[in-house]
């Protein structure tokens, strides 16, 4: 592991122009490996085995795609017939986060505008674009919901604000900030009393290997739990204020997020816990209505249920949990109906979850 490097992003271009680079998400927190991505296979890659993962970056990532299919189609004969099946094909590379499909329909459409020899220019430019975009996003993401952290700290006689967040959407989901961990960095840089529970989040612990190891190197207190012990801690008034992410939210408010958000919502809305979403607004699927019969749950290989994966004696090994011939299903995504949702936490402020508040600060997104 290279402990000197420090990295701030999760996916920058390389010197050299043509190579996108990333880091290798499925080797944290015991290794920090860079990966190379060259062409749009090593993206396609990339975001279907979770070396990249998380709404916006997974978007990021796709943007990026799209730029080096461009650049391999513009040496094909038919240029934009390859550019196109390569763009439907990096759109099918993860079904749950809608912020894949609308990154590369807008890097395809800046890339369309022109002829072929100057696409691949574009495609880069309205990807990198798309990068700071969503790094600017979540800071107002912090600095929004630093004001409901705030209000909870003045009705607190003593002891840090609690709060609690599911699987990662911290800087390496996103580019910068993250979304759920955007506020928490803000407060702690206020000089706000927190500490974080941490969902170690099964079953590939993006919680225990990602989010802890990144608040752990801010200094931000924070303690791994596992997944089922949110209802008893908010029984026992340990948690002040649930932040997670979400992956797609409908323009009615249902929000889907990493599996198990679901059952902390509950756990939440019968102790009286505010539970916040935070999302830029590259994750509203603005013309959805209902979450839980329109937004595609995406189903993963067995595989990542039936092995766990640590270090011992210094080396990541992976270990079979249950009976071999027992069968396993995984899906990775639930539906958070949005009754059970206090409010959004957005670049533009907070709302609540209903579509008349979401129309109320994003006007020109819904008909
Ligand atoms: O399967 P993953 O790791 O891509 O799922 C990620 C999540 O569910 C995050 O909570 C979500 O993307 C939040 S956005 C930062």
């Amino acid at each position: 592991m290279n402990t000197d490097w420090i990295p701030t992003r999760p996916i920058w271009l390389a010197p050299d122009d043509k190579t996108v680079q990333v880091i290798d998400q499925r080797r944290l927190p015991h290794e920090l490996v860079v990966m190379d991505i060259e062409n749009e296979d090593d993206a396609i890659r990339a975001i279907s085995e979770m070396v990249v993962r998380g709404a916006p970056l997974i978007g990021v990532t796709g943007a990026y795609a799209v730029y080096l299919a461009a650049v391999r189609a513009a040496a094909d004969p038919d240029p934009e017939g390859r550019f196109k099946r390569a763009c439907e094909r990096i759109k099918a590379a993860r079904p749950t986060a809608v912020n894949l499909v609308w990154a590369v329909d807008r890097v395809q459409s800046a890339a369309l505008r022109l002829a072929p020899e100057a696409r691949a220019e574009a495609a880069k430019k309205e990807a990198a674009r798309i990068a700071e975009e969503e790094a600017e996003n979540c800071r107002m993401i912090g600095r929004h919901g630093l004001s409901l952290i705030e209000e909870i700290q003045k009705t607190k006689a003593a002891g840090p604000v609690n709060l609690l967040t599911h699987c990662n959407a911290g800087w390496l989901a996103c580019v910068e900030y993250g979304t759920a961990t955007a506020p928490m960095y803000a407060a702690f840089e206020a000089g706000i009393d927190i500490h974080v529970w941490v969902d170690e989040t099964r079953p590939l612990n993006q919680g225990s290997r990602l989010t802890a190891w990144e608040l752990g190197r801010r200094g931000i207190p924070h303690t791994v739990v596992a997944d089922n012990a949110g209802g008893h801690l908010m029984q026992h008034g340990m948690v002040d204020l649930v932040i997670v992410g979400t992956d797609r939210t409908t323009g009615t408010g249902d929000v889907a997020n990493k599996i198990g958000t679901y059952l902390k919502a509950l756990a939440a809305a019968d102790n009286k816990v505010p539970f916040y979403v935070a999302l830029p607004s590259s994750t509203f699927d603005w013309g959805l209505t209902d979450g839980v019969s329109q937004i595609p749950i995406e189903e993963r290989n067995s595989e990542e249920i039936r092995y766990v994966q640590g270090l011992c004696d210094g080396q990541v090994l992976s270990v079979l949990v249950p009976p071999s011939d027992s069968p396993v299903v995984n899906y990775a995504f639930d539906v958070t109906p949005a009754r059970l949702v206090t409010g959004f936490i957005t670049e533009r402020g907070i709302c609540r979850a209903t579509a008349e508040d979401i129309r109320r600060l994003f006007p020109e997104k819904i008909a």
